[in-house]
């Protein structure tokens, strides 16, 4: 089937997506970033001269995706040190911005950690702001590594378990450069397909309410002139059904010691879908992500998003009517369940691919294994 489906045009921008830097004009230093809820209609940046500008754009999304929310996060104290701010105070509203990406309070605790042993042995907040500078740069720069070992290992994955021909990769939500200091995680696997020439099509779920997937995974694919297909979410089943997948690819937000997987709502009924159908589900995610003071599923935080965003079109473009700012779809009042994201029990992932390497099967004694290796490296 598969080429009726294909985007009709090529995208010809620069595959380079600027997605967040820091600055020091003279008025003082700034973190910039590509505000995300504007895309892709729009490519404006924002600027935030200070911890909560920061925890804002977090929590509306416009810098968003695990291992991207660790790197800002990190950034953002470095911000407030730079700026004479409340370090502690900062650190804190930081990591409390979203709850279930556990790269966020990774990113946060890094820098903050980097700040006080250089208080701590020198007394001087500049030379502390700095410290926690260049550890907000070493994270940007290790998840740009880890991206690309991880799609290296991805790559290589795909090959044993689907040789020979082309690929059809199905994804949800939106793990590219958008989330990452590189390529991303299972973007960067399917990008790694396509630039070898084996990707047939990415499928690429819409991902409700807030359309991850349709905005910007596919923004993405197409900068990349890859062979992209939107679907809603509800029409996946119809795809499996039809025998037009070949692997899942998802990225995750936080990964339980048990190998729990919390990911954008909606991932666990693709897993149920690929058991049923037998294709792989594979997660993809750097180590930092992996949280071993997290037992199981059931202890991770899934984080609770307002009704507003299931009752109403909240896409900035359009004219504004409803309470969440959007026009509605549902009658005034109507209630909505809107967790953020799901979590996929260790027995439904095929494999999880960190930048040190595939983990299957799935299991907690695999997982402690990689993270001792990871401390080690
Ligand atoms: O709510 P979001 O857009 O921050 O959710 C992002 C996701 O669920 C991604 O799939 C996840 O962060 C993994 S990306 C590496």
């Amino acid at each position: 089937m598969a080429d009726q489906y294909a985007q009709s045009s090529e995208d010809k921008r620069p595959t380079e997506i600027p997605v967040l830097r820091w600055e020091e004009p003279p008025e003082g230093p700034v973190l910039v970033l590509l505000d995300q809820t504007r895309l892709p209609g729009e490519e404006v940046e924002l600027v935030c001269t200070d911890a909560p500008a920061l925890v804002e754009a977090i929590r509306s999304l416009a810098v968003r995706g695990a291992p991207l929310l660790g790197i800002a996060g990190a950034y953002g104290v470095a911000l407030a040190a730079a700026r004479g701010f409340d370090v502690e105070e900062a650190a804190r509203a930081l990591e409390g911005a979203r709850p279930t990406a556990v790269n966020l309070s990774v990113g946060v605790g890094r820098a903050e950690a980097a700040y006080r042993t250089a208080l701590a042995s020198t007394g001087d907040p500049t030379v502390a702001a700095t410290a926690a500078l260049t550890a907000a740069r070493t994270l940007h720069r290790e998840d740009a590594e880890a991206s690309a070992r991880m799609a290296a290992h991805g790559l290589a994955l795909l090959d044993e378990l689907l040789p020979g021909g082309g690929q059809r990769i199905l994804t949800h939500c939106n793990s590219g450069s958008l989330v990452s200091g590189g390529e991303g995680t299972a973007f960067a696997v399917a990008l790694a397909v396509h630039r070898e020439g084996r990707l047939r099509r990415l499928w690429v779920d819409e991902t409700r309410p807030l359309l991850q997937g349709a905005r910007l995974t596919a923004y993405e694919a197409a900068r990349h002139g890859m062979a992209y297909t939107l679907l809603t979410d509800n029409a996946a089943g119809s795809l499996f059904a039809a025998g037009d997948v070949d692997a899942v690819l998802i990225g995750a937000d936080r990964i339980a010691a048990d190998g729990s997987v919390a990911n954008k709502v909606g991932s666990y009924p693709l897993a149920v879908l690929a058991r049923y159908h037998h294709v792989p589900f594979i997660v993809v995610a750097p180590v930092t992500t992996v949280d071993p003071q997290t037992p199981d599923g059931a202890s991770i935080e899934v984080e609770q998003r307002p009704g507003y965003e299931v009752t109403e079109v909240t896409a900035p473009q359009v004219s504004v009517t409803g309470a969440g700012g959007g026009i509605p779809v549902a009658p005034l009042g109507t209630q909505a369940y809107n967790p953020a994201f799901d979590v996929t029990p260790p027995e439904l992932v095929t494999a999880i691919v960190t930048e040190e390497g595939a983990v299957s099967p799935v299991t907690t004694e695999a997982l402690a294994e990689l993270c001792a290796r990871s401390r080690q490296a």
